[in-house]
């Protein structure tokens, strides 16, 4: 199996399965380009990891991962992170029988929406049928593992990022400003801070989840107090990296910058963003449509994303399917352990990766300027950078 890392300078490598081999599995990721002398600790990155762990409330899956993780690495003895790689592991501890059990009664069956087709083309019968393996949502948690590391340097530098539920199911919450979707972040199980829209999405979600089905939505990404000049202009756009990032978490379907899609049905003057100068003398923007970004390069304002996530695909209800081995069409029978949504999961996965982006893309940027030497007056257009 390739491409199990992810960015240039500050990089993660992950590895690990949903349920893997006999006790003491677990999913790990190993941090490089961490500084030297910071106090991550294991409740720093715990944190993260409550935010996308399964178990808690009704549209979360039932699975009871508690997702402890412990840093194996890169610690000192005095407790601060001593330059070397960071090496965290997260042990799986609800891999029961009675679960293995039903994976192996269909191992050899495509389960429509998963991976299995494709891992059966790849790797055969060697494939990874408990859980999912590699493909599974459990994987994420190396990720977000690797990502509390990243949003904890980048804290420091100032920059937040958060991403909620901003539409299931027809379901759309009202346009917000910063301010209050910070304040009403994870106020509810599905994350919407708009907290009447969550209500009613909590709910339509637990009707879906009654007819044995699962349902979809829309996370918003936002990268706040992000500097101007990240990202490059030709392959390694700041759109382009992002679109990388979270398009490799699955289920994830799409993703759009600013105004997005609609940019579409807009005419120019409705969605060039006019620049004027502040009091302080820097450059803003009257709109965002383009959603922080210009010629893939952040200019300034926050990045805004928003991320297309399908519904979970095992349900439990009766499908057709292929038996890969006998290759005879057969019936699949219902699958009762899932979330009913994934939304109220996914948004930690997609903080998480976008957190590694922005750093990854802020080392390179920073590195590059100090060889460009480029006049003050253009540095100070990015003077938080
Ligand atoms: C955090 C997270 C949790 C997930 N949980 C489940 C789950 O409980 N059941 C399921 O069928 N799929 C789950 N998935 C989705 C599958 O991993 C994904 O749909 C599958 O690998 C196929 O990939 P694709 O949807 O990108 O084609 C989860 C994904 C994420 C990111």
């Amino acid at each position: 199996m390739l491409g199990n890392s992810f960015g240039r300078i500050f990089r993660i490598t992950t590895c690990g399965e949903s349920y893997g081999i006999g006790k003491g599995s677990g999913l790990a990721v190993i941090v490089d380009g961490v500084p030297p002398g910071l106090k991550i600790t294991r409740e720093v990155i715990q944190e993260e990891l409550d935010k996308r762990r399964p178990g808690i409330g009704k549209i979360n899956s039932p699975r009871k991962e508690t997702d402890q993780c412990e840093i194996f690495a890169g610690i000192g003895q005095d407790g601060v992170t001593t330059g070397a790689p960071l090496g965290i592991i997260i042990y799986n501890v609800d891999t029961q029988k009675i679960h293995i059990d039903q994976y192996r009664e269909y191992k050899d069956i495509f389960r429509p929406g998963h991976a299995t087709y494709p891992f059966f083309l790849k790797y055969g019968e060697a494939q990874d049928w408990c859980g999912a393996g590699r493909a599974s949502g459990r994987e994420t948690v190396a990720r977000v593992a690797g990502g509390a590391v990243a949003k904890f340097i980048l804290k420091r530098e100032g920059l937040e990022i958060l991403a909620y539920t901003k539409e299931c199911m027809g379901i759309k919450a009202r346009d917000m400003k910063w301010e209050e979707i910070k304040k009403n972040y994870r106020k509810n199980e599905i994350n919407c801070p708009d907290l009447e829209a969550a209500k009613k999405m909590e709910k339509r979600v637990l009707e879906i989840k009654e007819e044995g089905d699962t349902a979809g939505g829309i996370i918003e990404l936002i990268i706040h107090n992000i500097p101007a000049g990240l990202g490059e202009p030709v392959f390694d756009k700041m759109s382009a990296l992002l679109a990388h990032a979270i398009c490799s978490i699955g289920a994830v379907k799409g993703i759009e910058f600013g105004a997005g899609f609609k940019v579409g049905n807009m005419k120019g003057s409705e969605n060039n963003d006019q620049p004027y100068i502040t009091k302080d003398g820097k450059i803003r923007f009257r709109t965002n449509n383009a959603g922080g970004l210009l010629g893939g390069i952040t200019n300034g304002e926050d990045i805004v994303a928003r991320v297309a996530v399908k519904p979970t695909p095992t349900i439990s209800i009766e499908q057709t399917s292929i038996n890969m081995k006998t290759m005879e069409e057969v019936k699949l029978k219902p699958i009762t352990r899932r979330d009913p949504t994934l939304v109220g999961r996914i948004y930690a996965v997609i903080e998480a990766m976008a957190a590694i982006t922005v750093l990854d893309a802020l080392y390179l940027a920073r590195a590059y300027d100090s060889l460009a030497k480029l006049d003050k007056k253009w540095m100070r257009l990015k003077e938080n950078y």
